[in-house]
């Protein structure tokens, strides 16, 4: 039997390469990238899948840096909204599913109290937030057949072939490497994943249905907890983790920001997920890191 072809866009990204990696034997993966497809031209975008042999989609590819959504608003709508949505009528019109890769920043000014479920109200203050909750809230309402999975922030390390998006352990670790004390923000609450879990899990993931799914292992920790509890784990000691790991106590203060997302949904349809704490233990284990 031919295996599913899975085109993926973004394919070079940190997400997107591990999901390779990680999959290469079960799917003929149709990589897209920058170089094949422009997603700021978006009506290029349609055109581009509509062409296309393949089964499902996985779109990974945004703009996903804040500062360029807040600095090009309209330049970054094209990329994460508009060629979206471009993409999700060309699969739609050829009776194929679409994956779209949404986000935790949907509730980051969310009326409600965090952890979010799936059908929560949005709200969010950031572009990048509010270009993804545009394309989440369209394939919700325009699709048939669809999966959105709402990730938290994912954490690794690299491998040959993938590069990690900034993150909390790369940051934590570029601050003990080089003996830099690095501000970490004690008025934020986020959820966060190792990403192998995204990666190790993407053949009961694409067999989910149709629907929203929030993706996040549980955390209960600020993010300066979080930097803190990383350090440790990297085997500073109490006077190390004091001087490297500092609590940035003005970022939000005024409004602290907790946007965790919880994950009972896609936990109930029997994707495995854990806590924050558990992760960061699997992912040094899974790199060899010494236990401290
Ligand atoms: N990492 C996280 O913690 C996290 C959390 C929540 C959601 N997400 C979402 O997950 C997805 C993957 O994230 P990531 O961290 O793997 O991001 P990434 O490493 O920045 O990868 C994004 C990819 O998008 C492609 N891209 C950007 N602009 C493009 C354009 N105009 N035309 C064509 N391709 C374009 C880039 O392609 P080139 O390499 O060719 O430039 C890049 O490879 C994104 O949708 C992101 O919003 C990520």
């Amino acid at each position: 039997m031919s295996k599913t072809r899975v085109a993926i866009t973004g394919a070079n990204g940190y997400l997107a390469s591990l999901i390779r990696l990680y999959n290469a034997d079960s799917y003929e993966f149709v990589p897209i990238s920058h170089t094949d497809v422009d997603f700021s031209r978006p009506s290029e975008a349609g055109r581009f899948f509509e062409g296309l042999d393949f089964d499902v989609c996985l779109h990974m590819a945004a703009d996903a840096t804040t500062s360029h959504c807040e600095g090009d608003p309209e330049g970054t709508h094209r990329v994460n909204v508009e060629s979206a949505i471009e993409i999700a009528k060309a699969c739609e019109g050829r009776g194929r599913r679409i994956v779209f890769i949404s986000t935790e920043q949907c509730f980051n000014a969310a009326p409600g109290e965090a952890p979010f479920a799936e059908d929560d109200e949005m709200g969010t203050v950031t572009r990048y937030g509010q270009q993804k909750a545009e394309a989440d809230a369209w394939m919700r309402e325009n699709l048939d057949d669809y999966l959105i999975l709402r990730l938290s922030w994912m954490f690794g390390l690299a491998m040959p072939g993938v590069r990690p998006s900034p993150n909390i352990l790369t940051n934590v670790l570029a601050a003990v490497r080089a003996g830099r004390p690095t501000p970490f923000r004690v008025n934020e609450r986020r959820n966060m994943t190792y990403a192998q879990r995204l990666a190790g899990q993407l053949p009961a993931i694409l067999s989910l249905p149709s629907g929203a799914y929030h993706f996040a292992s549980q955390n209960g920790l600020t993010t300066y907890e979080s930097a803190r509890l990383v350090a440790r784990r990297l085997g500073c000691t109490d006077a190390e983790v004091a001087r490297l790991v500092l609590p940035d106590e003005e970022t939000y203060a005024e409004r602290p920001r907790d946007f965790r997302l919880a994950s009972d949904k896609i936990e109930a349809a029997g994707i495995g997920l854990g806590t924050f704490a558990d992760d960061v233990d699997l992912c040094l284990r899974d790199f060899g890191w010494p236990k401290a």
